[in-house]
C-alpha cells in the first residue's frame, strides 16, 4: 500500500479506507444545480478514496428528464446505487409501494436518526413500519424574489397578496416593463400554480385539495385558476423556452421584477451568480402566503438489486450526517434536514428559512413530489399545458 493511502486510511479508519468499487449517484443536478452536490461527493471521495463514484445527471429542473430515465432503469433491473428522490408521495407512491427500495430503518437506528429529523419529515418517507430514504435538505417552494434596487427605481414594494400582484403588475406594465414576472418552462408554471393555489386558499383549503375534502369543482379551487390566469397575464410570452435559471436571469439583468421560484434560486444567485443575499437580491413569501412555508424534501434511497449496496450505504450515512448536509445545503439554497445544523454555515437567505420552518405553519409542496403521487403530477403537468399554449 502507498504511504500517503496508509496515513489515509490511519485517519479514517482502515475499514473506509477498504471501501472499493464503484458508486453510481444519480440525479438531476446537473452543470448550475450542481456545486452542492459536487462538494458532497468531494466529501465522500475523501472518506472512501479508493470508490470510484458516478455522478449520473439527467439535466433538467424539477427532474422533469431524470424521472423518466429512472423508471426505464429501475423497470430495466438496471438501478443506480441511489439516487435522488422527493420525501411523500413521490417517494412512496412510485418506488415503495412497487416494493422497489430498501427500508432504511435499521439505519436510522444505527445512525441516531430518528432523533436527528424532525417527525413530520419521518412521517414523510414512513410507509407500513418502514422508513424509505435519507433526506438531505429541505428547500422551500413559496418564494418571490427580486432585486431590491430595481423594485426602487420603479417605484414598488413587494405585494403581499394575488390582489396586489395584480396591481404592481399594472404599473410596471405602464412603467414600459412588458412582462413584470418571469416565467419559464412548464413545470415552472405548475410551480407558480402552487404558490398562487397556497395564496388563495390558505393553508386549510390547500391541504384540503390533498385530503379529498376540497373538490377541484369547488368555487373555490376554481377561483384558483381564475387568478392563475390573470397571473399569467403578467409573464413573459416566451415562458416555454426558459428554464428556471433563464427565468431567474431576467429578474437579475432587470427585464422582469419577480420570479416565484423555490430556494434553489437562492443557491444559483448566490453560489452560480456570487450575488448577495439581502442586498443584491432579496426575497418574501409569494403572495398570500406569509406564515406559512411550502416544504419539499431532497432525499436519496437504496434501491433493491443496487450493484454496490454498501458505497451507496456509506454514501446514505453521509448524506443524512450534520457534516454531510452543513456542506451540502448552503451551497444549495437549501436548509438542513437535521434539527442540530450549524446556522453560521449559511449566508442570509438560509437563516432567514431556518427561521420560517421553526415559526410557520408547514405544508407540502404538490411539484415536488411531498403530496401527490407523480402519476395525478403527470395529468396535472398535462393540464398545465393548455394556459401555456394560450400565452
Ligand atoms: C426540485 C428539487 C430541487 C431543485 C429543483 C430545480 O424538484 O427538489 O433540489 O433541483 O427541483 O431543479
Amino acid at each position: 500500500m502507498k504511504r500517503w493511502l496508509l496515513a489515509v486510511g490511519v485517519a479514517l479508519g482502515l475499514g473506509a479506507l477498504a471501501q472499493t468499487g464503484k458508486l453510481e449517484i444519480f440525479s438531476w443536478w446537473a452543470g448550475d444545480e450542481g456545486p452542492a452536490l459536487e462538494a458532497l461527493i468531494k466529501l465522500y471521495k475523501q472518506k472512501y478514496p479508493g470508490v470510484e463514484v458516478i455522478n449520473a445527471t439527467v439535466t433538467g429542473g424539477a427532474g422533469v428528464n431524470a424521472k423518466a430515465v429512472l423508471k426505464t432503469r429501475m423497470l430495466g433491473g438496471n438501478p443506480p446505487d441511489t439516487f435522488q428522490v422527493h420525501a411523500g408521495m413521490e417517494l412512496i407512491g412510485t418506488w415503495v409501494v412497487a416494493d422497489r427500495m430498501e427500508d432504511l430503518t435499521p439505519l436510522f437506528r444505527q445512525e441516531g436518526w430518528l432523533k436527528a429529523f424532525p417527525k413530520g419529515l419521518l412521517d414523510l418517507i414512513s410507509y407500513k413500519g418502514g422508513i424509505w430514504s435519507v433526506p438531505v435538505n429541505i428547500h422551500r417552494s413559496n418564494v418571490m424574489w427580486y432585486m431590491p434596487a430595481k423594485l426602487k427605481e420603479w417605484g414598488v414594494t413587494p405585494p403581499k397578496t394575488w390582489a396586489e400582484f395584480l396591481a404592481t403588475c399594472q404599473t410596471l406594465k405602464k412603467k414600459g416593463l412588458e412582462a413584470p414576472l418571469a416565467l419559464g418552462e412548464n413545470w415552472t408554471q405548475q410551480h407558480l400554480w402552487e404558490s398562487v393555489a397556497l395564496g388563495i386558499l390558505g393553508p386549510e383549503g390547500w391541504n384540503n385539495l390533498w385530503n379529498g375534502k376540497l373538490k377541484f369543482t369547488d368555487p373555490k379551487a376554481v377561483a384558483v385558476w381564475e387568478t392563475f390566469g390573470k397571473v399569467l397575464d403578467c409573464a413573459n410570452k416566451d415562458a416555454a423556452g426558459l428554464s428556471w435559471q433563464q427565468a431567474v436571469d431576467r429578474v437579475v439583468q432587470g427585464q422582469a421584477a419577480f420570479n416565484v421560484m423555490g430556494d434553489w434560486a437562492a443557491g444559483y444567485m448566490s453560489t452560480t451568480l456570487k450575488l448577495k443575499p439581502g442586498t443584491d437580491f432579496a426575497w418574501a413569501p409569494s403572495p398570500g402566503t406569509s406564515g406559512v412555508f411550502m416544504m419539499l424534501s431532497d432525499s436519496f434511497g437504496l434501491p433493491k438489486g443496487a450493484k454496490n449496496r454498501q458505497n451507496a450505504i456509506n454514501w446514505l450515512k453521509l448524506v443524512g450526517s450534520k457534516e454531510g448536509q452543513d456542506t451540502f445545503n448552503p451551497l444549495k439554497g437549501s436548509i438542513a434536514a437535521r434539527l442540530d445544523s450549524d446556522p453560521a454555515k449559511y449566508n442570509a437567505y438560509g437563516q432567514s428559512a431556518m427561521k420560517d420552518w421553526q415559526s410557520n405553519r408547514i405544508v407540502g409542496s404538490l411539484v415536488h413530489g411531498a403530496v401527490a403521487p407523480e402519476s395525478f403530477m403527470s395529468q396535472f403537468g398535462t393540464v398545465m399545458e393548455i394556459p401555456s399554449c394560450a400565452t
